[in-house]
Formats: C-alpha cells, sequence, structure tokens
C-alpha cells in the first residue's frame, strides 16, 4: 500500500542485492497496513555521502546502512548517539524534521534482544563472554555486553593486534587470546559468540574445541547462512543451550522501522520463516 504521501526508508549498502532488510521490512509494512515502502539502495563507496546527503532532498524518512558504508555513515552524518560512536559505526540514519541526518547503531541492540528472546533465563551478568572475530559485527557486540554488565570481554582474533585495537578503543575488561589459544579462552565462560565470517555457507568451518566451555555456557552464531553452522550444531550435541544468528538481523530492524514508520514491530516465528524463504 503506497500513496503519494507515502513514507519511505531503504537500505544502502554494495553490493546490496543479497541484504534480507526490503523483505523483513516490506512484511512489517504490509502487517500493520502502513502508507510506505523499504527499498534496496546499491550505492558505491564512492559515491556513499552525496548519496546520504540527497536522502533529505529526496524525502526519505531514514535508511538502514550495511556493508561497506557502516564506518563511514559515522563521519558522514551531522550528529550521532554515543553507542554509534563507541562503536565506530552507524547502521540506522533518521532525517530529521530539519532535513538534518541522525546516526545510530541497533546492531548490539539486536543481538542482546536475540539472546533475550531466544534463552530468557541466561543473564548477561553470569560470566565472562567469549568473541570470536574483531571486526564491525564483535565491536557492537562488545559494546552491548559491557552495557549490559559482562565482567569479562575474551577477545579472539586471528589478527591479534586488530583484538587489541577493539579493547584499546571501547576500554573496559577486555582479555585479549591469539587464535591458536581460542580453545583455552572457553574456560568458565557463560557466553561463546561467534563473529568470524568461518562457518558461513562457501566459508571453511570454525575449526574449534569446545572441551573446556562449561555446559551452562550459551552458544551463539552471529552467521544465519546456514541457520545452523557447525559450531551450533556441535554445541547443541553437547547439550548447550544455542541461538542462532537470524534473531540478530531481525531485532536490530526494529528501532529503524519505529522511528520511520511510527510503529513498534514485533519478530515473530512467521516472520523468521518469511524472511528465510526469501
Ligand atoms: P564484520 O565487520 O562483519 O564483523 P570483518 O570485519 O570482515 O566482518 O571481520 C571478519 C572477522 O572474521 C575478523 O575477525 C577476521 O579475522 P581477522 O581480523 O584476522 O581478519 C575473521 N576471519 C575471517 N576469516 C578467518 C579465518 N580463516 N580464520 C580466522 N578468522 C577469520
Amino acid at each position: 500500500m503506497l500513496s503519494s504521501r507515502g513514507r519511505i526508508a531503504g537500505v544502502m549498502g554494495w553490493p546490496v542485492a543479497h541484504s534480507r532488510s526490503p523483505r523483513l521490512h516490506g512484511y512489517w509494512l504490509r502487517l500493520h497496513g502502513i502508507d510506505g515502502a523499504y527499498v534496496p539502495l546499491p550505492v558505491r563507496p564512492e559515491h556513499f555521502t552525496a548519496a546520504l546527503r540527497a536522502l533529505p532532498l529526496l524525502g526519505f524518512a531514514g535508511v538502514n546502512v550495511t556493508v561497506p558504508h557502516k564506518e563511514a555513515a559515522l563521519g558522514a552524518v551531522d550528529r550521532s548517539d554515543p553507542t554509534s560512536r563507541r562503536i565506530g559505526a552507524v547502521n540506522t540514519i533518521v532525517v530529521a524534521a530539519d532535513g538534518t541526518l541522525e546516526g545510530r547503531n541497533s546492531d548490539g541492540f539486536g543481538f542482546l534482544e536475540n539472546l533475550r528472546a531466544g534463552a530468557p533465563d541466561w543473564s548477561p551478568t553470569a560470566g565472562p563472554a567469549v568473541l570470536l572475530g574483531a571486526g564491525g559485527a564483535a565491536r557492537a557486540i562488545a559494546v552491548a555486553l559491557l552495557d549490559a554488565g559482562t565482567p569479562e570481554i575474551r577477545l579472539v582474533n586471528r589478527t591479534v593486534g586488530r583484538a587489541e585495537r577493539l579493547g584499546a578503543d571501547i576500554g573496559g575488561p577486555f582479555r585479549v587470546f591469539g587464535w591458536a589459544d581460542r580453545a583455552r579462552a572457553l574456560a568458565e565462560a557463560s557466553l561463546l559468540v561467534n563473529t568470524t565470517t568461518l562457518g558461513m555457507s562457501g566459508q571453511p568451518a570454525l575449526d574449534l574445541a569446545l572441551d573446556s566451555l562449561p555446559r551452562t555456557a550459551l552458544v551463539n552464531d552471529i552467521v544465519y547462512s546456514p541457520l545452523e553452522t557447525p559450531l551450533l550444531a556441535t554445541a547443541r550435541a553437547r547439550g548447550h543451550r544455542v541461538v542462532d544468528g537470524l534473531g540478530m538481523l531481525l531485532h536490530q530492524a526494529r528501532p529503524g522501522f519505529a522511528a520511520w514508520f511510527g510503529v513498534e514491530p514485533a519478530v515473530t516465528q512467521e516472520l523468521r520463516r518469511f524472511v528465510l524463504e526469501g
């Protein structure tokens, strides 16, 4: 349903053809009978700032920003919230009434909401968390866990310097481990999260022995293609609670949708099925 008064949002990325966000927001728009649209916006890196600046001129309510623009977006908006500045990236932009651009980051929110929904009795304060990887996703997750009271965050990355930089930039109870020490980092952990690309379709599997991970630990993979990664399958077989990565994508979309279209959307089983079918 779209009239000439419809509100328009979208996702800016390069490439953007693989993005599930148009399908996801399109589902909510239809469900709530909203006069609006959410469109894919393929924008080359060299055109990113100009495209962003055009949004108020075109009457957009805002956009999501995805790979490879999230870091550039932080520098290109007029205002950003403290969370996006700590992460060093913006994934949600709201066009204010005066035409200025406001940057936010809902990736950490989406991560935590996914764990809360998938494992309601797990608590981020319960013990150390182990993050595999030190890219943009790890940054957002580290900030979310720190703010939720996680007492220690162990950063395990192939490139140790990148993990050290992440810890120094954000500041907090971080411990850095090299890739060769990844199994050792699991002792007494209450959460294990894979933020690397390992285990994704077409990528090598994550090679990690879980023997020293306590059985009470929650295991999450932010990879959602496949939905059940080899890591999650192994963890499930050992008796761990596991949460897949699709929910992070779905939950991170909620704040943007609410800001642009004025309705708080819900993440449901039907939405999960709909997004997976696309
Ligand atoms: P994102 O921003 O989505 O988190 P990214 O910045 O490309 O993605 O980060 C990918 C992560 O996967 C990094 O931590 C990367 O390790 P490096 O920092 O050493 O590059 C990790 N990764 C990718 N391939 C890997 C592999 N074969 N072995 C170990 N780690 C790998």
